[in-house]
């Protein structure tokens, strides 16, 4: 078959990430017989530099009218970079956000998985770390606090800044569904993440997933307080199956998840909209400290490339083969210096790419 994929690399190390997880496509393409047409497009910093601004309308649509994208990440050092100097809404991130609400992806996942191999990476106790986990994070993507009124003003003199958090029941019961049928594939279980002995708008959300839970009677539905799921994930995280939450929670607590599986560098994502389209990134950010060093993980977008696969174009056994490719590179001992044990083999972030394409 034939596909149409956008890039967006982006800034810091999304260039390089992004290169291993093409090679890998490629690889895909020979062995199964596919077609994928790449179209790189600009967005972050990078698109700043070009077009003064973090992200174009013809990106918008570029990416609208393909398959799928994939994208490696943006932005840069906060204290020396000059996009920085803009204001908020003209900054790498902005153009991020833009595009996942001009898409309407509302539904993030982000799987954390412990990889066998990777224990000893795993910064918890070794009594913890031994029980395994598997979770996925359902992040609401296009609401929240991230897409309310953000201003600041004088107020009796005094600098005050207001962030809205607004969540009307349609978009907390479209992601609760997606939760809930992602659920009913795995274990069964969902954990609904929320602040409801404080916010309004967690007392909403809880009573809507309480609600659509009702349409899942082989699901185990529980309530959790945030902070109690952050000391959770740390404490027990074998716990979870499908963790359930707002844009602000998500984005917290994926990157905690993150690190438990032993890196950032290990976390891919998707985020869908209504349809099969979706944008496939790594969860971690663009680092730019170690960008163009060839030494950063491309797993995380190598895997985000197997969500593509998946969820977007309906290829199970190609993705199948990419998860599969990683777990072989990684039980025969492989290891980019973020995940690097003693007694494992350093490489760099193309060799990873490559032992990568040639497991698949
Ligand atoms: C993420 C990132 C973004 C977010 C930033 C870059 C705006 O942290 O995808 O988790 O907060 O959503
Ligand atoms: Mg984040």
């Amino acid at each position: 078959m034939e596909y149409n994929i956008a890039l967006i690399p982006g800034d810091g190390i999304g260039p390089e990430v992004v290169a291993e997880a093409t090679k890998v496509l490629d690889k895909v393409c020979e062995k199964y017989g596919h077609t994928f047409h790449y179209t790189s497009l600009l967005m972050g910093g990078a698109s700043i530099d070009v077009h003064g601004v973090p992200l174009t309308d013809e990106t918008i649509e570029t990416a609208r009218k393909s398959d799928a994208v994939l994208m490696g990440s943006i932005g840069g050092n906060a204290a020396t970079s000059p996009w920085y100097k803009l204001e908020p809404s003209k900054r790498p991130e902005a153009g991020l956000l833009k595009l996942r609400k001009s898409l309407g992806l509302f539904a993030n996942l982000r799987p954390a998985y412990l990889y066998e191999e990777l224990k000893g990476a795993c910064p918890l106790k070794e009594e913890i770390s031994d029980k395994g986990f598997d979770m996925m994070i359902m992040r609401e993507l296009t609401g929240g606090l991230y897409f309310g009124e953000h201003k600041t003003e004088k107020v009796d003199g005094l600098d005050t800044a207001v962030d809205i958090l607004t969540y009307n029941e349609e978009e907390v019961r479209r992601i609760a569904i997606r939760g809930f049928d992602i659920a009913m594939k795995r274990r069964k279980r969902v954990t609904s993440v929320d602040k409801a002995n404080v916010l309004d708008s967690s007392r909403l959300w809880r009573k809507v997933v309480t609600e659509v839970a009702k349409d899942y009677p082989e699901v185990t539905l529980e309530h959790m307080l945030v902070d109690n799921c952050a000391m959770q994930l740390v404490k027990d995280p074998a716990q979870f199956d499908v963790i359930l939450t707002e844009n602000m929670f998500g984005d917290i607590l994926s990157d905690e998840a993150s690190m438990v599986t032993g890196s950032i560098g290990m976390l891919s994502s998707a985020s869908l909209n209504e349809t099969k389209f979706g944008l496939y990134e790594p969860s971690g950010g663009s680092a730019p400290d170690i960008a163009g060093k060839n030494i950063a993980n491309p797993i995380a977008t190598i895997l985000s490339a197997a969500m593509l696969l998946r969820y977007s174009l309906d290829l199970d056994s190609e993705a199948d083969a990419v998860e599969e490719a990683v777990k072989t590179v990684l039980r025969n001992g492989y290891r980019t210096g973020d995940i690097f044990s003693e007694g494992c083999k350093k490489v760099s972030t193309s060799e990873m790419g490559d032992l990568i394409a040639a497991a698949v």
